[in-house]
């Protein structure tokens, strides 16, 4: 009898996990979304990084860091471009907790955290002071710092350009939208705690671009890989004059080479 339960257990158990495996939960391939800063000649859309950086302050930044960047950052060459003005503009409405006053204080008599206005030394504010606090405020969840993540993820901005673009389907049969979480197929095991952040005009753009949630995606991702590799341009072009001198190099090579060998036989 007992030995028969097992054996019964053993195989309800097996069918289980089969059945369990056939539904692959493993993320799909990133689209293919282009980018103007791939290639080897490829740079980054001013356009764009100013937009996305526009997407990132008033979507993003609600949940995610992005401590890496600081306000100076925006107006540099190869970045946004902002000018100087602009980017002070930007830091003063941005808001960090205050040095203490003269009093002592850091928060107000209703205990309320004193603020003050960023320069454009400072770095981007964080949207919460600590990790736990994160977490409380995402399900348990945490948002991670977006300085860094277009590199520290495989598949780059076409990774987290599919995870912005990636709600909304219908998941397949069989599998499970965990409580709280979102169906998201781009993500590893489909279920990810982040709520869909974009939708069509979640920004109202400047220029007149319309902000679809692709455009959105598109112009965040291009801000966020800036934010990765700030010096990419440079990069690139001193790269390209290695590559151009190397190559007169060689040529002047052979140019001496013939004419010392000319008469030789
Ligand atoms: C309401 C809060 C919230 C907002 C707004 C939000 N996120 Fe997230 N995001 C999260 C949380 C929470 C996670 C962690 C998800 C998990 O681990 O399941 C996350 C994860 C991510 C990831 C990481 C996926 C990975 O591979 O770990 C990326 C990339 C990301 N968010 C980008 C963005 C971008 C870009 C925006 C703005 C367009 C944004 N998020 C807006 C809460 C948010």
């Amino acid at each position: 009898m007992y030995l028969k339960t097992l054996s019964l257990g053993l195989v309800v158990g097996l069918l289980a996990s089969t059945s369990a495996m056939a539904l692959d939960t493993k993320r799909l391939e990133p689209k293919d979304e282009k980018f103007s800063f791939e290639g080897p000649f490829g740079t980054y859309d001013r356009g764009s990084l100013q937009r996305g950086y526009q997407v990132y302050k008033e979507v993003c930044a609600a949940c995610h860091s992005a401590n890496h960047l600081a306000f100076h950052d925006l107006a540099e060459a190869g970045g946004p471009e902002f000018t100087e003005a602009q980017a002070r503009a930007l830091a003063t409405a941005g808001k960090l907790p205050a040095d203490p006053n003269d009093k002592g204080e850091t928060t107000d008599d209703k205990g309320a955290p004193l603020m003050r206005s960023a320069t454009l030394a400072d770095h981007f504010p964080s949207p919460f002071p600590n990790e736990q606090a994160a977490r409380a405020n995402n399900g348990g969840a945490l948002p991670p710092d977006l300085s860094m993540v277009v590199k520290a993820r495989e598949g780059g901005p076409q990774y987290v350009y599919s995870i912005l673009t990636g709600f909304g389907g219908t998941p397949p049969h069989g599998f499970k939208v965990t409580d709280g979480k979102y169906y998201n197929p781009y993500f590893e095991g489909w279920n990810i705690s982040m709520p869909p952040p974009l939708k069509a005009n979640t920004v109202s753009y400047s220029d007149g671009t319309k902000a679809t949630v692709e455009q959105e995606a598109h112009d965040v991702v291009t801000f966020l890989t800036w934010a990765s590799e700030p010096k990419m341009e440079e990069r690139k072009r001193f790269g390209f004059g290695v590559l151009a001198f190397l190559v007169l190099l060689a040529g002047v090579l052979f140019a001496a080479y013939r004419k010392v060998w000319k008469d030789a036989h």
